[in-house]
């Protein structure tokens, strides 16, 4: 079991540039995966939850070609020469690691299939509910069988002729709007997908991306059956999920500032930089567009935060950053409320009691709810020993609290932080040593262009 062990920040970095967005890779290779002809992604997330899309999508039978590869991130550049929507069958069960993005959408795309795939995943993802995916999936014609009441991993999804269905979604989650709609594009006629609260939207962009036509009215988006995603170079913006810790880290210290560069801007996903600022934070951000997701620099200057509540249509916006806000809160004057959270119960691990307790441990009052929780701000933090539950996003935000802790905290089982941002420590390190504790980040090898180009013309 790997550790982290955490002092008091020392030093603020200027800049510093996260790496891709977690959830538009796993789409890019997927998309890429199915579609005609030969996409080049760049700016690629090579966590181990994306990469567990990738090779999935290798397994039934897309050409995957690294093009480059970072120090200390991975390969962040790919072509991929997918096989059109008609995957071929995988000789072996599909291992979707820890990631639910990839067992939720691959149950989609399989479900228009006409093979049997098996896919499994770790202890975690074992234990998460994908009766939200089995239910709709069925409804549409295919059939899904998995383990227990909540129907969990391994799964066994068994492709069939499938017809348009209109679903209403009983959770918020985009995984299973984009399950729903990626089944869609199998089936003759409009299915559509009705979201009570608005989720992140990717999807739907990644499919303009790809010439998929969709529509949106409302609360209502839908897809028509029988389209083939057209292959389309992709650059995949920094991840606002990942940006979240150094954006609190900043926040929280008055007089600092940092730049975070390359940041996705989708709307959908913007929720913690409106919480922040709800706090009291100081954020401004410079935004271009680019390849159908908005991205830019993300600025962010230290203030005293206040406390504040979190709860309603905004959630779905800011799930994934929570534990991270619920570190900004503990830094806070003042009392926070976190409702109507209760998905955070069925994250990788079950977050409310993870974040309750570890930032018990740190010396913080907290008060647990089904559905949330209630911070007491303005205590002092000190050092601990922090569990994550195989949990990534616990991992960073108690590693960024211990940033603010008086004493050494460790953080036990940091592994898991390689699922959505390999280079963390590399990048809490400038907060520890200061710059020099970190080298520029070598490209350990590229593709040249003609390289890159001729691989795509042969495959194209
Ligand atoms: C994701 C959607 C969210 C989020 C997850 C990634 C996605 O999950 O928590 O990290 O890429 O669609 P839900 O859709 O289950 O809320």
């Amino acid at each position: 079991m790997a550790t982290l062990k955490v002092r008091k920040l020392k030093s603020f970095p200027a800049e510093i540039s996260v790496p891709g967005d977690k959830s538009i890779s796993h789409r890019a290779a997927m998309f890429a995966g199915m579609a005609n002809g030969t996409t080049i992604i760049e700016g690629f997330l090579p966590s181990e939850d994306c990469l567990c899309s990738v090779k999935a999508m290798e397994a039934m039978g897309a050409i995957v070609e690294p093009l480059e590869e970072l120090e200390g991130v991975g390969l962040v550049k790919f072509a991929i020469t997918g096989t059109g929507p008609k995957l071929k069958a995988p000789t072996a069960p599909i291992d979707c690691g820890n990631s639910g993005t990839t067992i939720r959408l691959l149950s989609g795309i399989l479900a228009g299939q006409d093979f049997t795939t098996e896919m499994f995943g770790d202890a975690s993802l074992s234990k998460r509910p994908m009766k939200r995916v089995a239910d709709p999936l069925s409804l549409m014609g295919a059939r899904v069988e998995g383990q227990g009441e909540k129907i969990c991993a391994p799964l066994k999804i068994t492709g069939g002729p499938l017809k348009a269905i209109t679903y209403t979604l009983p959770v918020a989650s985009a995984q299973v709007k984009s399950a729903i709609l990626l089944a869609g594009m199998f089936a003759p006629g409009k299915t559509t997908v009705i979201e009570p609260v608005a989720t992140r939207n990717h999807t739907e962009r990644i499919m303009s991306h790809f010439g998929v036509k969709w529509v949106r009215d409302g609360n209502a988006v839908s897809v028509y059956g029988g389209q083939a995603p057209r292959a389309k170079d992709i650059i995949v913006p920094g991840d606002i999920s990942s940006a979240a810790f150094w954006m609190v880290a900043a926040a929280a210290s008055p007089g600092e500032q940092i730049t975070l560069k390359n940041v996705g801007l989708n709307p959908t996903r913007t929720g913690v930089i409106n919480v922040l600022l709800r706090m009291g934070a100081h954020i401004t951000h410079s935004e271009s567009s680019g390849d159908g997701e908005p991205r830019g620099n993300i600025i962010v200057k230290g203030s005293e935060l206040n406390g504040t509540v979190i709860g309603g249509a905004e959630i779905p916006n800011v799930i994934d950053e929570l534990p991270i806000l619920a570190v900004a809160a503990a830094l806070a004057r003042g009392n926070t409320l976190i409702k109507d959270a209760q998905e955070l119960r069925v994250k990788e691990t079950d977050r409310i009691a993870a974040v309750a307790e570890n930032l018990r441990r740190m010396g913080v009052e907290v008060i647990e709810y089904d559905d949330g929780m209630e911070i007491i701000g303005g205590s002092k933090l000190h050092g601990a020993t922090i569990s994550t539950y195989h949990d990534h996003r616990i991992a960073m935000a108690f590693a960024v609290a211990g940033l603010f802790a008086e004493g050494e905290t460790i953080v036990e089982g940091s592994e898991c932080i390689s699922t959505s941002y390999p280079s963390f420590e590399r990048d809490l390190n400038l907060f520890i040593k200061g710059d020099s504790g970190a080298a520029p980040i070598q490209v350990l090898s590229r593709v040249s262009r003609p390289v890159a180009d001729r691989l795509r013309s042969t495959k194209g």
